[in-house]
């Protein structure tokens, strides 16, 4: 039974000291350290280039040291070899807009007790964005580096040459779409999603002339959209159903399957839980970091999902695991509209 696994003293202590280290990270990402160190510089240095106090900058460059993100030597600091890799803009593995996004998403953690109270989000996601100007671009940008290796798992799954138009709800960059438009050359997509995300879908998908050629950016509210009539072979709800109620889920998929054809497909992929919703870890987790910043979105098991999807009329429900061996690994659910 998860839950009576000896907790001891020292797990709770780390547990509790570990928000410090996420704060320290989250911050450092933010305000630029990481490329500063590239080449190794004096804590003076770093405040001076990112004109910040040369005292706190050195704490904290300490604290990276300490915590094995850094190294000093001879007064200078530079970068461990995970930091030139995942913390240092432009590298390929780059995962530094995601820890900026984090640190944005902090103060609607802060307002957790609040949530607690409330049922809900005091403010929702935009609002923390639109404080900090111009990172709606970097958040959307981060869900870019997060979702290509899943984006090509899935594609890989389902077959792109079986698919001749698909709908990508909530597309956000355009990853899953991308990857279904570059596996079959007469595929064509159409992305609905928001008009400010679309702005930057726009400009991400200007780097894919071929792909984008066949891709359509519908903007709308996917609350309320039509998705249109027998108009898709596959629609794909991808990591927008954890930000929805149960009722708003239902009504997606009912809208999914009118808008497919006979034997079209609906794809559902985000993170769940297993019926008892203790595990795994991250999904239980993620439930709260929704409950920080959504109305009514938590992570759902996999027996709700199938449940709406079978009350929406969809058959020949399969579930598959994407990413399986990573810490946030996800799953998706394919159905079937029997027409
Ligand atoms: C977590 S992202 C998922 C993006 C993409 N599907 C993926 O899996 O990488 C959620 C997306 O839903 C979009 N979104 C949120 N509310 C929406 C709404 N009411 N109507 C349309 N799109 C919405 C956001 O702009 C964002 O692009």
């Amino acid at each position: 039974m998860k839950g009576s696994a000896a907790v001891t003293a020292d797990r709770l202590i780390d547990e509790i000291m570990g928000y410090r280290k996420a704060k320290v990270l989250m911050v450092a990402s933010y305000l630029g350290f990481f490329d500063r160190l590239e080449p190794p510089r004096s804590a003076r240095e770093v405040a001076r280039l990112l004109r910040l106090d040369a005292r706190a900058v050195e704490i904290l460059l300490d604290a990276l040291v300490a915590m094995g993100y850094a190294f000093k030597r001879g007064g200078r600091y530079g970068n461990a070899p995970v930091s030139r890799r995942h913390l240092v803009s432009g590298r390929p593995g780059y995962l530094g807009d995601n820890l900026k996004y984090q640190e944005i998403i902090w103060d609607a953690w802060g307002e957790l007790r609040h949530c607690v109270k409330k049922g809900g989000a005091v403010r929702p996601l935009e609002y923390w964005l639109l404080r900090h100007k111009g990172f709606t671009q970097e958040y959307i940008r981060g869900m870019d580096n997060i979702a290509r290796g899943p984006a090509a798992e899935i594609a890989a799954a389902l077959d792109p040459t079986s698919v001749r138009d698909m709908l990508d709800v909530g597309a956000g960059p355009g990853t899953y779409s991308l990857a279904f438009l570059s596996g079959n050359s007469s595929l064509r997509a159409t992305l609905l999603d928001l008009p400010s995300t679309l702005k930057i879908t726009r400009n991400m998908l200007a780097a894919h002339p071929g792909p984008r050629a066949r891709a359509t950016l519908k903007p709308g509210d996917y609350r309320r959209a039509d998705f249109g009539r027998a108009a898709y072979d596959l629609v794909l709800l991808s990591h927008i159903t954890h930000d929805e109620s149960p009722a708003v889920n239902e009504s997606l998929l009912r809208r999914s399957r009118r808008a497919l054809r006979p034997g079209g497909r609906v794809v559902i992929h985000d993170f769940m839980l297993e019926p008892d919703r203790v595990s795994p870890t991250f999904g239980a987790l993620f439930s709260v970091h929704m409950l920080a910043y959504t109305e009514a979105g938590r992570t759902y098991t996999a027996r709700e999902y199938q449940s709406w999807l079978r009350r929406a009329g969809f058959r020949s429900i399969v579930r598959r695991p994407i990413a399986a061996s990573a810490r946030n690994s996800s799953q998706i659910l394919v159905a079937t509209n029997p027409g």
